[in-house]
């Protein structure tokens, strides 16, 4: 390839978070103008996540020293530091490793989706600053496209869940029309955000109720939710039907004595789904008739199942990336042709324009149906005469025959490939 596509990255699989952070870029136009100017590359993408940070570049010659040596300067950091947390990658291993990042592979959370819109964010803001170019742009957006195509043939990003939306989940599943029905939220702590986060995305109302008003008047303000008096609740259970219960009291909250009394009144079952460890609802309730308990560890015995079904994918994900890897290094090397290519149509074009007018100006052609057959003849013996060495220009590119595309510089009398590229 006369281009190569180079990847320097600093992630948490090497560095742990506190070193990784070090290397995060502050000011990224001022970082895309140092690398442009002093690294050697003449495209550049960065990627900035809480997990990683990677730069993605082309030039015709890189230095990784370079490379290094820019990036010290913009985070104030020693070389050295970058010997024991930088990976290089280039070319196909570079092209293989966007894949993997799109399709989730090497994210920490195995296929979590927010790495791609993160992906889209750079190569946006890449190509509004123009940090990137035709290599850079195509090889993205390629590889956004391949990685959403990944995403959903494989489901590699299904299943994963967290215990508040499991949680959720499974009351669903276990309560009949859930929406008619009366739901409690035991807790304003972090649990209970994310059981309140997927009652609201499903749309089911819900109490919150925490032993302080305030506390609870707080939560619902932003995660949705009535607040409901602590004392008013402890007694009342008979008015839920669905009772979520997430908090670190030392003892058991919803007690036997509890449910049984509120099953007395009640002529519906009652679900409880005890997300707390150490347990707050005592487990001789489900002992109790039409009442159904879950604890956490049943919850997140199937989160984790639900995870290790994202892990049977990776085989399979590994496996369309290998072979998409080969199709995309194919395609870049094309692009290495294309100034050529677009040069020579250019000319031609040019050409065949000058010389249509010349014989329009000397037959003094003015019937418009015969200008436009005269026009189309024209074009159409130039693309006869011109498509096939185009093509296979582009494919000797592809082979990485070099001599080939060498010698079609110099037949085509091609001389601006340095300000091309
Ligand atoms: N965080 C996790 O990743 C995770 C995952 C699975 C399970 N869990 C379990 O879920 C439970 C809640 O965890 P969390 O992370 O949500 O905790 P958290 O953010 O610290 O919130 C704790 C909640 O418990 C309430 N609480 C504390 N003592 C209480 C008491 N004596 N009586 C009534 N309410 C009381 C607090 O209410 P106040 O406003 O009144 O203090 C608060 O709403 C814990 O048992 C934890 O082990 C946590």
């Amino acid at each position: 390839m006369s281009q190569n596509i180079v990847n320097a990255r600093v992630t948490f699989r090497n560095s742990p978070i506190h070193v990784l952070e070090q290397f995060t870029i502050k000011d990224m136009d001022n970082a895309y103008d140092q690398f442009k100017k002093h690294s050697g590359l003449d495209e550049c993408v960065i990627i900035q996540t809480c997990n990683r940070i990677e730069l993605f570049g082309k030039s015709k010659y890189h230095d990784p020293n370079k490379i290094k040596k820019t990036w010290a300067s913009l985070t104030g950091l020693e070389e050295e530091i970058f010997n024991e947390n930088i990976e290089f990658v280039e070319n196909k291993d570079a092209f293989h490793h966007l894949l993997k990042l799109t399709s989730g592979l090497d994210s920490m959370v195995l296929g979590e989706e927010q790495i791609l819109g993160q992906i889209k964010n750079s190569i946006t803001s890449a190509r509004e600053t123009k940090a990137s170019g035709q290599h850079l742009n195509t090889l993205f957006d390629k590889a956004i496209r391949i990685g959403a195509r990944i995403r959903n043939s494989s489901g590699i990003g299904k299943g994963g869940i967290s215990v508040g939306s499991m949680a959720v989940k499974l009351a669903e599943e276990n309560v009949d029309e859930l929406k008619t029905k009366k739901t409690l939220l035991i807790g304003t702590g972090e649990v209970s955000t994310l059981v309140a986060k997927s009652l609201n995305r499903r749309g089911y109302s819900f109490d919150v109720t925490s032993r302080t008003i305030s506390r609870s008047r707080m939560f619902c303000e932003t995660m949705g939710g009535n607040p409901i008096k602590f004392e008013d609740i402890l007694t009342r259970f008979d008015k839920y039907d669905v009772i979520f219960v997430a908090t670190t009291a030392p003892y058991f909250l919803v007690t036997e004595e509890k449910i049984t009394n509120a099953m007395k009144d009640k002529n519906k079952g009652i679900m409880i789904l005890d997300l707390s460890n150490p347990r707050t609802v005592d487990e001789k309730v489900a002992t109790i008739r039409g009442v159904k308990l879950m604890n956490l560890d049943q919850i997140a015995e199937i989160v984790e199942k639900n995870m290790n079904a994202r892990q049977n994918k990776v085989k399979e994900v590994e496996n369309i990336i290998n072979e998409e890897v080969m199709i995309l290094e194919a395609s870049m090397k094309r692009l290495d042709a294309e100034p050529l290519v677009k040069e020579v149509f250019k000319n031609i074009e040019s050409l065949r324009e000058k010389e249509l007018r010349k014989a329009l100006h000397m037959l003094d052609e003015k019937d418009e149906k015969k200008i436009k057959i005269i026009d189309e003849l024209t074009k159409a013996v130039v693309e006869s005469i011109v498509s096939t060495p185009m093509n296979n220009i582009r494919k000797a590119s592809e082979q990485e025959k070099s001599d080939l595309v060498n010698l079609a510089t110099k037949l085509f009398d091609y001389k601006k490939q340095d300000a091309a590229d």
